[in-house]
């Protein structure tokens, strides 16, 4: 399936984008792996005709309005991210009410709907320095309260006002899961990922983004480490290390929609190009805006 995977890749002039949480055989086959901000990159500089994108819908469509003039195709349409649609519009609304300055930044895994009611754009890995960067004191951290909590430690002196969503995997670890895991491997580092409970952080030697998470352990002296995030990111973190040892909380952490990014699925998008993401262009325009601040800001 991979050589027949490849070959039409080629006569295609497509491109196969995966995120760390994609399964295994997705990231193989892959031309570009990585962490949501290193993919939304790619998505705008790629100059193939068609991008395959194994993740969930708000990053196929995050590629889609970067370019809306390539065919941007998903192994399954309905591998959503349920944290995309965590915000009441109605809380926006009432916010920009009551602060006139009030910014409303968006992290990545949004609905383009929701993009479009947002000033800026952020993922994991660049949040705190946008935020940082921003001229306005009040902000409102649209889905993710858990992301958002840790915006707001590491900036103290901006109001940074929370919202009620967050991502059901990593919410659903906890503290005592880690603890375990600690009791079992003493001299491991814990790393994790922000859209973890504070809980979980507090416990953490080191927090960031999947792609921040590998550079940490790859870099790093020590040779155990507990991942707090989806388990994924293993494929990556024992390429890239063999000779170092990786455990996760129990149950292992995954992300059932990520999961949908089958070779078959693959394959089978490549040959027919049927599923493909389509934004309208009023989405579009207005989605792009925060996008577009954000690679600017994040530069
Ligand atoms: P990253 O931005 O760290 O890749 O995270 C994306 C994601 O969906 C985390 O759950
Ligand atoms: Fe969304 Fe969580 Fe899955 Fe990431 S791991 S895509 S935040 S549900």
């Amino acid at each position: 399936m991979e050589s027949q995977i490849n070959k039409l890749k080629q006569e295609k002039n497509a491109v196969v984008l995966a995120h760390y949480y994609a399964p295994d055989e997705a990231q193989k086959i892959a031309d570009y792996v990585g962490d949501s901000f290193y993919l939304a990159k790619i998505a705008k500089q790629t100059t193939a005709d068609i991008i395959v994108f194994c993740g969930v819908y708000f990053m196929g469509e995050s590629a889609k309005i970067l370019n809306p003039d390539k065919k941007v195709l998903m192994p399954d349409l309905t591998a959503d991210c349920p944290m995309a649609h965590m915000v009441k519009d109605s809380r926006i609304e009432e916010l920009k009410a009551l602060y006139d300055d009030l910014c409303v930044v968006c992290y990545i895994n949004s609905t383009a709907e929701l993009k479009c009611k947002s000033d800026v754009c952020v993922t994991s890995s660049n949040a705190v320095d946008i935020v940082n960067s921003l001229d306005s004191n009040n902000i409102f951290f649209i889905p993710d309260k858990n992301l958002g909590s840790f915006v707001s430690e590491q900036l103290p002196h901006k109001n940074i006002i929370l919202n009620d969503g967050c991502c059901p995997i990593h919410a659903a670890l906890t503290a005592q899961q880690v603890l375990a895991q600690k009791a079992k491997h003493k001299n491991a580092l814990v790393l994790t990922h922000p859209e973890c409970e504070k809980e979980v952080l507090e416990l953490s030697d080191f927090i960031g983004s999947t792609l921040d998470i590998l550079k940490f352990a790859t870099n790093s002296e020590h040779d155990e480490f507990i991942i707090c995030t989806e388990k994924g990111i293993l494929y990556e973190l024992a390429t890239r290390n063999p000779n170092k040892k990786f455990y996760f909380p129990e149950p292992n952490p995954c992300c059932a929609d990520m999961k949908l990014n089958t070779l078959e699925n693959i394959l089978s998008v490549l040959e027919k190009e049927d599923k493909e993401v389509n934004v309208s262009d009023e989405v579009r325009e207005k989605a792009l805006v925060p996008l577009n601040r954000m690679l600017e800001l994040g530069k």
